[in-house]
């Protein structure tokens, strides 16, 4: 069945049709009998092609290959096909780029799923004795803190909440679009400094959900430790690609990355205890005054659980972090994209106004009823994987993965840029065609475009990113046309950890 199901496929390729009903007919045949289709003599990890230690090195730092990750995962497939190994500084990782692939490494991962065990993250946790957050921690620590914030974070009916915190944070965008319109460009806002407004804005939406307080950032003037606690966000991604990839031994030579690393985050678990400490406070003095507490948001909602407050810290930080530039990023190449296909924008208004019938602000129920606004948002995440690569370490066994036994604790890279931006899987793979997601029938592999990961461990802002940004784009776009500014350029993506926006990008909005 594998090697047929092989045969098939690659004859799809070749004649440039992706998956048939045929194809996916054997395919859930395939995964009745398991998935996986261990090889007849199974190859050893020596046998993986890949680049030496050397030439990696030089590709990572001598030709800026750390911010440009995501473009060495297509060069990586090109040259090796889907499989292959290199040494990122100290840790050998196998990089796996087909969908079918990243299927069977994603259905062996079992009860609890690992991303890394060699992260710097977890390094600088137990260096300052911190807990870990739902992003770092693991096992059965992983598993309790998951159970709660699902029930807070992925449940529909939680999530739909929201709407209201999170549309009186996108009217506050629009006021401010307003009032920084250039004055010389009547009915013009010229937004030369996008990125910076969105982040500034994303992180008062998930301030929102978390303190169910907008910690000030769109006001006239943005207080300093926000400001501080954003750059650190950006510093300390940065750094983590760059701690990550030097050996052990060159720490010691230059230690300006992992001090700086360590500052950042420093600065990040300072800032969430202090807004936690606060609020909690203010609770407890509610209680002391004989008043009724019933708080809507994350942070009370742990606090109620009887969980440690070092684990509070570690969660609510990480979550503030994962909340940011995720959102902000999807929201910007949203935009960016509509700008420069204005017949798309105008299809997706009409599509907001025929659901909102007269009314100007959607609710949770509204956006769940537009398929192109969905459309629109999976293609900008097929372009633009918010995590261009994601990692599984499988520590309990070793598993056959195509044509080779990965031995347990080996980092297994998912080569997600890879995946999305094959012709094989997606015919003109590097235009924006919304349209592709309006007719599953002529569908992908499930696993060709996975923004959001799959699975136990995939991630658990997932309903909450997609309400805020339907929100935010079904506001903007009734009331402006996004278009270019002329004197912008085109914006590529660079790697930091995350896949961000290479330099501004530069909008006009145009008043309605
Ligand atoms: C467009 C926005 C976002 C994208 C594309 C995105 C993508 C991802 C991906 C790919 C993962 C890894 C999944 C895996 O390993 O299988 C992840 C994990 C995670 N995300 Fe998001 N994310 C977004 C927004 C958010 C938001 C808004 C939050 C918080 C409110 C958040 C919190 C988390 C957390 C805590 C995890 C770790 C989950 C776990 O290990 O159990 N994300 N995200």
């Amino acid at each position: 069945m594998c090697s047929a199901r092989r045969m098939l496929q690659q004859a799809l390729r070749v004649s440039g049709r992706t998956a048939s009903p045929v194809l996916k007919w054997m395919e859930r045949c395939a995964e009745g009998a398991g998935a996986v289709c261990p090889p007849r003599r199974a190859r050893t990890l020596e046998e993986m092609p890949g680049p030496s230690v050397l030439s990696f090195a030089w590709d990572l730092f001598g030709k800026r290959g750390l911010s440009r990750l995501h473009e060495l995962q297509l060069e990586g497939r090109r040259k090796y096909g889907p499989m292959w190994k290199a040494s990122f500084g100290p840790i050998l990782t196998v990089h796996v780029a087909e969908p079918e692939l990243i299927e069977q490494v994603l259905r062996q991962e079992g009860k609890h799923p690992m991303r890394s065990d060699l992260s710097s993250w977890k390094d600088y946790r137990n260096l300052r004795g911190h807990g870990y957050g739902l992003l770092t921690a693991e096992g059965d620590e992983w598993q309790s803190v998951r159970s709660l914030l699902s029930t807070h974070m992925l449940r529909p009916k939680a999530v739909e909440a929201y709407d209201g915190t999170l549309n009186s944070v996108v009217t506050d965008l629009i006021a401010k679009l307003r009032t920084s319109r250039f004055s010389h460009l009547n009915k013009v806002t010229n937004c030369h400094w996008f990125p910076r407004f969105t982040h500034l804005f994303l992180f008062k939406g998930i301030s929102s959900v978390l303190f169910e307080s907008r910690i000030g950032c769109l006001d006239s003037s943005v207080p300093m430790e926000t400001e501080r606690f954003i750059q650190s966000i950006n510093t300390m991604f940065i750094m983590t690609l760059l701690t990550m990839a030097m050996p052990g031994w060159l720490h010691q030579l230059f230690p300006k990355p992992w001090n700086t690393f360590c500052q950042c985050w420093d600065y990040m678990f300072h800032f969430a205890k202090g807004h936690i400490d606060q609020r909690l406070q203010e609770e407890a003095e509610k209680v002391a005054r004989g008043e009724e507490v019933e708080g809507r948001y994350l942070t009370y909602f742990l606090s109620k659980t009887g969980m440690p407050m070092k684990s509070i810290y570690s969660n609510v930080t990480e979550l503030l972090l994962a909340g940011v530039d995720t959102i902000s990023s999807t929201l910007s190449w949203s935009l960016y994209e509509l700008s420069r296909h204005p017949d798309i924008q105008t299809s997706l208004r009409a599509e907001v106004h025929a659901v909102l019938e007269g009314r100007s602000v959607p609710g949770a129920a509204d956006v769940a009823r537009m398929p192109l606004m969905k459309a629109v948002v999976k293609e900008v995440l097929r372009l633009y994987p918010v995590i261009p690569a994601n990692a599984r370490v499988i520590a309990d066994k070793d598993i056959h993965v195509g044509r080779y036994l990965i031995p347990r604790n080996t980092l297994i890279t998912l080569c997600h840029f890879a995946t999305s931006r094959d012709p094989g899987h997606f015919p003109d793979p590097n235009s924006f065609v919304p349209q592709r997601w309006l007719t599953r029938d002529q569908g992908n592999h499930a696993y060709a475009s996975v923004p959001f990961g799959v699975g136990k461990r995939s991630c658990i802002g997932r309903r909450i990113a997609e309400l805020e940004v339907y929100l935010a784009l079904a506001q903007i776009l009734t009331q402006f046309d996004v278009k270019p500014d002329p004197e912008g350029s085109a914006v590529r993506p660079m790697t930091r950890t995350l896949l961000v926006p290479d330099s501004n990008i530069n909008l006009q909005f145009v008043e309605r």
